[in-house]
Order: structure tokens, then C-alpha cells, then sequence
């Protein structure tokens, strides 16, 4: 007999409301991710302005709503001023962060007007590493400003007469860390942070600013971070950033399937930090997360500030990790986290988009395609709407190394529509290697499950090669017509998940 699980869903249960911005990812100047990911001029499917078409057509096809630019550790030592007006007269300089020499081909307005074409919400990052409060303002004029000012007007004089109206702002990157050039201490970074704030709202008061959490939960300083941070910024901030990245060490399968209770506990610390700062401070206002960066990474071996390494040209081939079924079922994973914490966590960016860390890869002059990622992160996407549920489930646990016993089976369920009749996502995970059949409980709700996708590791290997990843989306991807219900009883529903394996299927009520 099937280990059993259950899942106890109500509409009258709602955690919160998905904020579409969830669905967000990210273009850093970084590797292959914009020279030969997003733009290749001279590429088949390049489009009047030099962007990939089939990367656009993949990207669209992900559901990505939102994207996070120039970065990343990038960002920080970026002078964005070199990177708009006439493209000949622009500079090369040398990216301390990836020790790459960056053309400046792409800059600000290229970007922006992409993402506007592909109708895709920028989220901008602004340098404070070297850089500092006028520099911030004056980005935020240049993108967001009317005609009359100094900096709306080199806007305007480079093409563009309409504002950008950019709404989201990051206020720099990962500060904390000792990598981040321009890296400084909880409390030198929440004073520029404010200032640089402050600033950027006189310029334009209606966009969302998000500052700097710690890069990671193994950070020493994590928590510590965050309330210096906030007893500067919490009263001007809107979110505050959170980035995680998780990958399987020495053939540790069970702690790298737990990843998401991993990743669960950090947005639980996170959000009790913020909301100790917030009742010291009196304060009714809620400060959100962005989770701006976050993914399966493996190969770190380019980690910014090693200075031993030689310097490249974009593009470069860098961190283009291949990814696997096990992969995918964990990406699928986190993003079941996400949404069970849609009330605190508004925003998120899969970092990143293309070639690097990414669904979504291409080869110079050639074909664009999907690593097995891309496809629990799109199914989500499209099924995902509305509210998510607060579903109570119990089942197997499956014992990790790193987490301690964990939940085998996770679930998330959003509700589109009233308490009577609603569309469904419904999103199950086996974190276990055996099947296991999951009861849904509806009770007095008449359930109807359709169809959605599967991805199953089921004792798949941890191979890393684009060979095997080809070999992935054949045999560990599918598409299912209808749910696998294996029986239906007034209020229940019973389906069952394959070993190592994660669901996304659509409902009707
Ligand atoms: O996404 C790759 C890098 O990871 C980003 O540049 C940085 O912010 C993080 O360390």
C-alpha cells in the first residue's frame, strides 16, 4: 500500500493575495544573460532592436511578470550615465564584480524599452557601492522624470520623451557582503540607504523602494542585518530583499529535497525581524519581502572578488549551470514557499533569466531551449491566481541532515473567484522516494481536477550535462491531461504522486 498524505483546503481559508510580481526573474550583466542571451544582433530571430525573439518568446511563455536589472554584485560598481545616449560614443569599462569588460551596448533605455515591449515590470537596482545618493536620484530622474530637468532632459534628448515610470527600486545589492564592492556595515549602509531613499522619493514619491536584507541565512551578521537596517529605513522602505540559493552537496539527496522548509524558516526569521523593528518602532505599517534572488546554483566557482582570475570579455561563458529533473522538482518546491507566503512576500526574482543560473539558454547564432526548470516555474505562473489557500497537510516526513525531519508532502492551492465557485492551482510535492497517494479534503465543495504538468527525479541521477538535460524534459516532464485521481468520494479526492515529484494542476469549484 501507498504511503498516504492528506491536504484539507476551504475557500473561507485564505493566507493572502497573489501579487503577480511573484513571478519575477533577472538580467544581470553577468555572463551570456543580456550579450547573447536577451541580445544578438546579429541572431536569426533578432528583432529590429537587436533582441532575441526566441528568447522573448520564452520568456513570455515562463509567465515572467517582472525583471530585476543590471544586478546584482554588477550593479555596484556600475556608472549607469556610461551606459545611455548614442552607442558609438559610449565606453567599455571593466566590471570589478565578474572581471569582465562590459560594452556598454545595452544600458538603461534598452533595457527598459524591452521590458516594456515584452510587457515585463523593471525592477531597477541603483549603485551603492561606489556610488551614493546623487547618482541614485538622478537614475530615478532619468527613467521616472518630466520634461524641465536636467536629467529628464538627456532622456528626452537621447529618444525617449515619455517617463519610464520604473516603480521598483532596490537600493543597491547584497551590502553585506564582504564580496559587494563597496561592501560596508549594517549601520554605514542603513544611513546611505536612507539617504539615498529619501532622495529618490523627493524625485518621484510614488515608487517602491527595497532594501538590502543579508545575502543568505548562513550570513554571520543575518538578523543582526536586518534590524540595524530597518531602525534607519523602516519607515521609508517598502520591502525589504531577501536572496537564497540551494544545491545538492556531496550526493546529499534528502536536505537538498527539504530546500523549501529551508527556505520557509528563512522568510519566518526574516519576517520576525522586520516585525521587531516594526513594534519598537510603533509602527503600523508592514514591510513586505522581496525575494529577489533565489535559485539552484552549483557552479560558484567564479565567485566576485577573486582577483586571481583572468579578466574576460561579454560575453563570457559564466556559471551556465545545467539543471536536472531532482532540480526542477525543488525549484518547483520553493515556489509551493513562495506562495504559501503570498501575505508577506509580494515580490521574487528566479535568478536569473537566461544562460546564467536559468531556465532559459541559447547558443551564440543558435537555438534557444529550456532546462527542466523552466517548466515547473511556468506552470505555476500560468496556474497560480487569485488567493492562495491556507491548506493544512499531514503525511510522511522525510529525515534530512541539514533540516531535521522535514514534511515528505508539500502543498499549495490558490483560489480564483468567490467562496462559491473558484478556479484552482493546485500544487503538490513528494519529497520522499516512494509514491504517495494524497487525499484532498474539500469538504462541501464539489472539486473538480483538470489537467496541469508532472516532473518526476524518481531516483534520477544528479548528472549536470546538456546532454542529460534534453534526455530530462523527455522523460522526467509531462504533461497530463487530467490529475492522476486515483478515487473520489463526496469531498475528497485522491491523486497520486510519483516518487520524487512535483505537481501543478489546474481545478474547478
Ligand atoms: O545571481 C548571481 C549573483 O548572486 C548576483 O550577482 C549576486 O547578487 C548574488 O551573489
Amino acid at each position: 500500500m501507498n504511503a498516504h498524505a492528506t491536504v484539507l483546503l476551504h475557500p473561507d481559508f485564505r493566507t493572502g493575495t497573489i501579487d503577480r510580481r511573484l513571478f519575477g526573474s533577472f538580467v544581470e550583466h553577468l555572463g551570456r544573460a543580456v550579450y547573447t542571451g536577451i541580445y544578438e544582433p546579429d541572431h536569426a530571430s533578432a528583432d529590429e532592436h537587436g533582441f532575441r525573439r526566441d528568447v522573448a518568446d520564452l520568456t513570455r511563455q515562463l509567465g515572467v511578470t517582472m525583471v530585476r536589472y543590471p544586478g546584482g554584485n554588477f550593479v555596484s560598481n556600475y556608472v549607469w550615465e556610461d551606459g545611455v545616449g548614442p552607442v558609438e560614443q559610449r565606453k567599455p569599462f571593466i566590471d570589478l564584480a565578474w572581471r569582465t569588460v562590459e560594452p556598454n551596448v545595452i544600458g538603461t533605455d534598452e533595457f527598459l524599452q524591452w521590458a516594456e515591449r515584452e510587457g515585463i515590470e523593471p525592477m531597477m537596482a541603483v549603485n551603492l557601492g561606489t556610488r551614493g545618493v546623487a547618482a541614485a536620484a538622478a537614475l530615478v530622474e532619468y527613467c521616472n522624470g518630466v520634461a524641465g530637468s536636467r536629467w529628464a532632459d538627456l532622456r528626452i534628448a537621447h529618444g525617449r520623451v515619455e517617463p519610464y515610470g520604473v516603480r521598483l527600486w532596490c537600493l543597491g545589492n547584497e551590502m553585506d557582503g564582504p564580496w559587494q564592492i563597496g561592501h560596508k556595515d549594517a549601520h554605514e549602509y542603513g544611513r546611505l540607504a536612507a539617504e539615498a531613499g529619501k532622495a529618490m522619493k523627493l524625485v518621484d514619491p510614488s515608487i517602491e523602494l527595497v532594501v538590502c536584507g543579508s545575502s543568505g541565512m548562513q550570513m554571520e551578521t543575518f538578523g543582526e542585518w536586518e534590524q540595524t537596517v530597518l531602525s534607519y529605513t523602516y519607515d521609508l522602505v517598502d520591502h525589504i530583499s531577501m536572496h537564497a540559493y540551494y544545491e545538492e552537496l556531496d550526493g546529499d539527496r534528502a536536505s537538498f529535497l527539504g530546500s523549501a522548509t529551508g527556505m520557509d524558516r528563512f522568510i519566518r526569521r526574516v519576517v520576525a525581524s522586520v516585525d521587531a523593528v516594526g513594534a519598537r518602532k510603533r509602527s503600523d505599517k508592514t514591510v513586505t519581502i522581496s525575494f529577489d534572488e533565489w535559485n539552484i546554483w552549483y557552479l560558484k566557482s567564479r565567485f566576485p572578488g577573486e582577483t586571481n582570475l583572468p579578466l574576460q570579455h561579454a560575453p563570457a561563458r559564466i556559471i551556465e549551470d545545467v539543471y536536472s529533473a531532482l532540480d526542477a522538482v525543488v525549484l518547483g518546491d520553493l515556489m509551493v514557499t513562495l506562495l504559501n507566503h503570498a501575505d508577506r512576500v509580494p515580490l521574487a526574482c528566479l535568478a536569473q533569466l537566461v544562460n546564467v543560473i536559468a531556465p532559459i539558454m541559447t547558443e551564440p547564432g543558435g537555438a534557444a531551449w529550456t532546462q527542466p526548470t523552466y517548466h515547473p516555474f511556468a506552470t505555476t505562473a500560468r496556474l497560480a491566481r487569485g488567493d492562495v489557500l491556507d491548506v493544512r497537510v499531514s503525511g510522511p516526513t522525510l529525515s534530512t541532515a541539514e533540516h531535521g525531519d522535514v514534511p515528505g508532502v508539500t502543498a499549495a492551492v490558490t483560489w480564483a473567484g468567490e467562496r462559491e465557485s473558484g478556479e484552482l492551482g493546485v500544487f503538490l510535492v513528494n519529497r520522499t522516494d516512494a509514491p504517495v497517494d494524497v487525499e484532498l479534503r474539500h469538504p462541501g465543495v464539489a472539486l473538480t481536477l483538470g489537467g496541469g504538468v508532472q516532473v518526476t527525479a524518481d531516483h534520477e541521477p544528479a548528472v549536470h550535462g546538456p546532454e542529460h538535460a534534453a534526455k530530462v524534459a523527455v522523460e522526467h516532464v509531462t504533461t497530463l491531461d487530467a490529475a492522476p485521481v486515483v478515487t473520489t468520494a463526496p469531498g475528497t479526492t485522491t491523486v497520486r504522486l510519483a516518487p520524487e515529484s512535483w505537481t501543478g494542476l489546474s481545478g474547478s469549484a
